[in-house]
């Protein structure tokens, strides 16, 4: 996949996860409004020939619909459900629960970059075996790791959860039309309650993209099911104080876990439980 620049992501980044202004990024990296505007037109251009050249989408031609859709609508709705969840909050001067927050972003796909994308799916290919995933949202990650699963000479599938009833389902469908339904199954609920009955294989890959206050209440659900040697990636938001439990857990020295942070959009911790 292209190479995209790295001050256009960072710009992309900033307009898309952090919802800024136009004003408030050119204020920030000390250009005008206008030059922003040229750059993220600049980024998406780049964005569009990376999906098309992308091998994830190549070997899986069916995908390259449902990823493009949402590659290209997901920004702007991203941003409108930020808004609305922001004003929200405001409203009713509590922080959102998390099934309120999980029906605000119900079109939002708020999904991982492509390089995190390109990640699972590398991951997903080279090590098989069983993924579970927090929050699959509208299915890119999800389609990543199933597309993996498929071109591995390992067997294996993708169980994802969907804590919006709606989004599952529409996650459903996509993976309907990216053809990959047969490798990847949607649970819809909150992952501590649909994942409480796993008798299948030993999760050899966890994927953590959900809440971030869910991130250990998971891990420590799954941890008696994880294979010897499961890695768990987990994606950070470096202003989020809810992931702190999570990063103690992984980061103690006399914990089970070996643990760096991988610097890919806003980080994403990859932890293996090493005994
Ligand atoms: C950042 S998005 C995931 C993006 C997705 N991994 C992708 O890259 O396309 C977070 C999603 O996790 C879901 N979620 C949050 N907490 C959850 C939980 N405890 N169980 C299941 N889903 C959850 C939210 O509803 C939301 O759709």
């Amino acid at each position: 996949m292209a190479r995209l620049d790295a001050r256009e992501r960072e710009i992309a980044r900033l307009r898309t996860v952090d919802g800024l202004t136009l004003q408030q990024i050119g204020d920030r990296h000390g250009i005008s409004r206008e030059r922003v505007r040229q750059l993220l037109n600049h980024y998406y251009f780049h964005l569009g020939q990376s999906l098309a050249t992308s091998h994830v989408l190549r070997t899986h031609p069916t995908a390259i619909g449902v990823i493009t859709r949402l590659r290209v609508e997901g920004p702007k709705r991203d941003i409108r459900a930020k808004r609305r969840a922001t004003q929200l909050a405001h409203t009713q001067q509590t922080p959102l629960s998390a099934s309120q927050r999980s029906r605000i972003f119900r079109d939002a796909p708020i999904a991982v970059s492509d390089e995190i994308a390109t990640l699972l799916y590398i991951l997903a290919r080279t090590r098989g075996g069983h993924i579970i995933e927090l929050g699959g949202s509208l299915g890119i990650s999800t389609i990543h790791l199933a597309a993996g699963i498929k071109d591995s000479s390992r067997h294996g599938t993708v169980l994802t959860t969907e804590l919006d009833p709606v989004k599952a389902q529409a996650l459903t469908t996509n993976l309907h039309r990216a053809d990959l339904h047969d490798t990847a199954e949607v649970r819809a609920g909150d992952a501590q309650d649909t994942l409480t009955d796993l008798d299948g294989p030993p999760v050899d890959l966890l994927f953590l993209d959900g809440w971030n206050e869910h991130y250990l209440p998971v891990l420590q659900l799954l941890e008696n099911h994880l294979a010897p040697d499961a890695l768990v990636l987990a994606t950070l938001s470096p202003e989020n104080t809810d992931l702190r439990p999570y990063l103690n857990h992984v980061r103690d020295n006399t914990s089970p876990w070996l643990s760096t942070t991988l610097p890919l959009d806003a980080g994403v911790e990859m932890s293996l439980r090493a005994r």
